[in-house]
C-alpha cells in the first residue's frame, strides 16, 4: 500500500498533458490541447487536456478525467498501479509498506501476472547472457542471426534453458505462485500434484511489451527445424494478454513514429528488431495476424501514415490486401512497398544502413489504392469478367475511406487507370457507402437494443451512450449515497477538489522570502460530480437532490458563488431545511483535521488540507454511488436468471460476470482510497 504523503506527491507532480502525451499525440489549441481520443474511434480530434484544470475529456464518448484516471483506463490497470506508474514517471520514491500475508493473497491478479513476467523477462534474459547453455545456444543464434548484443539487450531477448521445469522451479523457489504460473502460461502442467513444465524450454524468447512497456506475454522461437512444432510457441491469451490488442515494438516505436510522422508496418519479431539495429525505429509487427482496430487505433494516435512492406514473394501479398482495408476505414493514408524477390523486411534491413532503407523506401513506395489497382490490372489482362470484378473491389476500397476530398483524389486516379468515367464510379462508391452505412446502423440498433436490456436500471458503467437517466424502478438504494454528493455540492459548490502550490522565492526589501504559489487547480466539486456521473450516466434520481444539483450548475462558472449560503436561504423551504441540515458542523471537514493537527494550526493550513481531502472524499462517494449501481444490477440479473430461458441464460451470465468485474474493480477502488472515520 502507498501511504497517504506519496499519494499526494504523485497527484501534484502528474501533470496531465505530460501523461497523456505519452500515448496521444496533442496538438496546441488555444489553452488547451487536443488530439485523437484514445478510448474510442476517433477520427478527428475530440480529446481535449486542460493543463490549468489538470484533466482531459473527450467530448465524444465522454472519457477522460485526472492524470490517474487517465492511466487506470488507458493502461487498464488498479487506482493503486496508476500511482505506482506516475511515481516512476516522475521519479518519486514510493515507500510501500511491507505486505501481511492477507494483502499479498489480496494482491489483484493482474498485478501478480505483470510482476510475474517481469521477473520472467529477467530470468531469461539473464540466462541469455550468463548461463553457459544460454552463450552457447540462446546467443550464439541472435549473433548468428546478425543481432548485435545492443539490440538484443534492449528489445531484452532472453533464452529458456532446454531442463523441462528448469525456469519454473526456480520461480517457485523464488516464491511465484503456481496459479499465476499456469495463469501467464510461462508454465504448463501441474495436475495431480506433478511438477510444472516450462512453455518456452529450449527456444530463444521475444517479451511482448505495453505501450508502456509492461511485458504482457513472449514468444518463443525454436531454434532447431523439429518436425511438428510451431516455430514460435507464444504466450496464451490472458486476463492481461490478448493478441489483437498488442503490437509488438509499440513500445520502442513511439516516440520515433511521432518524430518521423509515419509507421512501418512488418509482420514479425525479427523483422521489427533488424530495422531498428538499421536505424529504423519507428517499425511495429503484427506478429503474423490480421490488424484490427484496436491495433490501428494505437497507431493512428501517433501518425496518420503507415507504409506496409511486404515481402518480395507475391503469395502473401493478396492475402494481406484484404487488411488493408481496415486501415483505410481508420482514415489512415496507407502505403505500400514492395520489398526485392526474396526478402523480408529483416534480410532486407540487414544488409542496409538507415539511409540507404530510406532512399529504398522513399523511391519505391506506392499508395496502397494505387497498388491494388495496378497489381489487379496486372492480373486481369482483357477479361471483361475479371475485370468488373476488378473495378468492384477498387471501388470498394475507396469507399471506405472516411475523407471525402481524399476519396475524389482516387476517384479521379483510378477513373483514368480503369479508363472508366468518374461518374461512374462516383455512382458506384455512393452506393456502396450508403449500403455500408446501413449495414452500421442496423448493427447499432441491434446493439443498443440488447444494451438497453442489458442495464435497464440506468447506469452504463464505461458506456458511451449518452442518453442520461432512464427510470430506475427502486430508488431507495442509492438515497444515502446521492445525499453524501449533495451534501459535498452546497457545502463547497465551485470550490476546486484540488489547488496546488509551489513555493517561490520573492525578494521583500532586503529579505528574500518563501510565498506558496497557486500553480494549478482541479474542477470545482460541482463540475467534478457532474463530470464522473456522467461518464456513466447516473443522475440524481431524488427529485430533490436533482433540483439542487440543477441549480448549483447554473452556477458552475461563477468562482464566488456561496453555495452554503445560497441554498440555505433558498427560497424553496424543503431546500433550504436540507441545506441547513447538511451545512450543519457535524460534518464538516476542516473540524476533522483541527482535532488532527491541533487548534492552534492556523485557518490557512486547515483549508489546505481540507482541499487535499476533498480530492478524496468526493472521488469516493461518486464511486460508492456507483457502486450501489452495481449492486443493484447484479441483485437484478440474478432474479432475471431464476426466470430465464436456455437461450436467454448466457447473456445473462455475461452480463453478471460483467457486472461481477465492475464491482470488483470498484471495491478495489474503494478499499484504497483512505477513509476517514468521523
Ligand atoms: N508467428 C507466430 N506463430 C507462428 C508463426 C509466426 O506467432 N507459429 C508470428 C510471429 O510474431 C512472427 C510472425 O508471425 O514473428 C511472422 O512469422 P515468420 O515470418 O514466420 O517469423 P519471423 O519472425 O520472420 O522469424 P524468422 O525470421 O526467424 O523465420
Ligand atoms: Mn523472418
Amino acid at each position: 500500500m502507498i501511504d497517504h504523503l506519496t499519494i499526494g506527491r504523485i497527484q501534484d507532480a502528474a501533470q496531465i498533458v505530460d501523461v497523456v502525451s505519452d500515448f496521444v499525440t496533442l496538438r496546441r489549441r488555444g489553452v488547451n490541447y487536443v488530439g485523437l481520443c484514445p478510448f474510442h474511434d476517433d477520427r478527428t480530434p475530440s480529446f481535449y487536456v486542460s493543463p490549468s484544470k489538470n484533466i482531459c475529456k473527450c467530448f465524444a464518448c465522454g472519457e477522460g478525467g485526472s492524470p490517474i484516471h487517465f492511466v487506470m483506463k488507458h493502461e487498464q490497470l488498479s487506482y493503486y498501479e496508476a500511482l505506482k506508474y506516475l511515481a516512476r514517471k516522475y521519479g518519486i520514491e514510493v515507500v510501500e509498506k511491507e505486505y501481511t500475508d492477507e494483502e499479498k493473497q489480496a494482491q489483484s491478479d493482474r498485478e501478480s501476472m505483470f510482476i510475474l513476467n517481469e521477473y520472467a523477462r529477467d530470468y531469461f534474459v539473464k540466462i541469455l547472457h550468463s548461463h553457459p547453455e544460454g552463450k552457447a545456444v540462446g546467443l550464439s543464434y541472435f549473433r548468428e542471426r546478425g543481432f548485435r548484443d545492443d539490440v538484443v539487450k534492449k528489445f531484452q531477448l532472453g533464452y529458456s534453458l532446454e531442463q523441462r521445469d528448469a525456469f519454473s522451479t526456480e520461480a517457485q523457489h523464488a516464491g511465484y505462485r503456481k496459479d499465476y504460473l499456469l495463469k501467464t502460461g510461462l508454465s504448463t502442467g501441474g495436475d495431480d500434484n506433478r511438477p510444472l513444465v516450462d512453455r518456452f524450454r529450449g527456444r530463444v524468447l521475444f517479451p511482448v511489451h505495453t505501450l508502456s512497456g509492461k511485458v504482457v506475454a513472449f514468444g518463443g522461437r525454436i531454434l532447431k527445424k523439429v518436425a511438428n512444432t510451431g516455430k514460435y510457441v507464444n504466450s496464451p491469451e490472458s486476463e492481461i494478454y490478448s493478441k489483437s490488442r498488442e503490437l509488438y515494438g509499440i513500445y520502442f516505436a513511439k516516440s520515433a513514429i511521432v518524430k518521423q510522422d509515419k509507421c512501418f508496418l512488418v509482420e514479425g519479431y525479427t523483422d521489427v528488431i533488424s530495422m531498428h539495429q538499421a536505424g529504423i525505429e519507428n517499425v511495429v509487427a503484427s506478429s503474423g495476424t490480421a490488424l484490427t482496430h484496436g491495433q490501428i487505433r494505437m497507431i493512428h494516435r501517433f501518425s496518420e501514415n503507415i507504409t506496409v512492406l511486404y515481402d518480395g514473394d507475391a503469395a502473401g501479398i493478396k492475402a494481406a490486401l484484404r487488411g488493408i482495408d481496415l486501415l483505410l476505414e481508420d482514415g489512415m493514408n496507407v502505403k505500400v512497398v514492395l520489398l526485392p524477390e526474396g526478402e523480408d523486411p529483416d534480410s532486407f534491413a540487414r544488409r542496409q544502413n538507415a539511409e540507404q532503407f530510406n532512399r529504398f523506401i522513399a523511391e519505391n513506395e506506392i499508395d496502397f489504392i494505387r497498388f491494388k489497382t495496378q497489381l489487379l490490372l496486372e492480373e486481369t489482362g482483357d477479361d471483361p469478367v475479371k475485370r468488373a470484378g476488378l473495378i468492384a473491389n477498387v471501388v470498394e476500397s475507396i469507399s471506405l475511406i472516411p475523407n471525402s476530398i481524399t476519396r475524389s483524389v482516387y476517384i479521379q486516379e483510378c477513373s483514368q487507370m480503369l479508363q472508366i468515367q468518374e461518374r461512374v464510379l462516383i455512382a458506384e462508391i455512393n452506393r456502396i457507402r450508403r449500403r455500408n452505412f446501413e449495414r452500421k446502423r442496423d448493427q447499432k440498433e441491434r446493439e443498443e437494443t440488447t444494451e438497453a436490456t442489458r442495464i435497464e436500471a440506468g447506469t452504463v458503467l464505461a458506456s458511451t451512450d449518452k442518453k442520461p437517466g432512464k427510470s430506475i424502478s427502486s430508488a431507495a438504494p442509492y438515497e444515502r449515497f446521492e445525499r453524501e454528493l449533495i451534501r459535498y455540492v452546497i457545502r463547497y459548490g465551485n470550490t476546486p477538489i484540488y489547488r496546488r502550490f509551489e513555493k517561490q522565492k520573492r525578494k521583500e526589501g532586503k529579505r528574500v522570502i518563501e510565498v506558496d504559489i497557486l500553480v494549478e487547480e482541479g474542477p470545482g466539486v460541482t463540475e467534478f460530480v457532474l463530470f464522473d456521473l456522467e461518464r456513466d450516466n447516473i443522475i440524481f434520481t431524488n427529485e430533490l437532490y436533482r433540483r439542487i444539483f440543477e441549480e448549483a450548475l447554473e452556477h458552475q462558472e461563477n468562482s464566488t458563488f456561496d453555495s452554503g449560503r445560497y441554498f440555505i436561504s433558498h427560497a424553496d423551504p424543503e431546500i433550504s431545511r436540507l441545506a441547513s441540515e447538511l451545512m450543519s458542523d457535524r460534518y464538516q471537514l476542516s473540524k476533522i483535521h483541527s482535532r488532527i493537527l491541533g487548534e492552534e494550526e492556523g485557518d490557512q493550513s486547515s483549508r489546505l488540507l481540507e482541499q487535499n481531502l476533498l480530492s478524496s472524499y468526493v472521488p469516493r462517494a461518486t464511486t460508492e454511488l456507483k457502486n450501489a449501481y452495481v449492486l443493484q444490477k447484479i441483485e437484478e440479473i440474478k432474479r432475471a436468471l431464476k426466470k430465464a430461458s436456455p437461450e436467454e441464460e448466457t447473456g445473462l451470465i455475461i452480463q453478471l460476470q460483467e457486472m461481477q468485474m465492475i464491482k470488483k474493480l470498484l471495491a478495489k477502488e474503494l478499499g484504497e482510497r483512505i477513509i476517514l472515520k468521523y
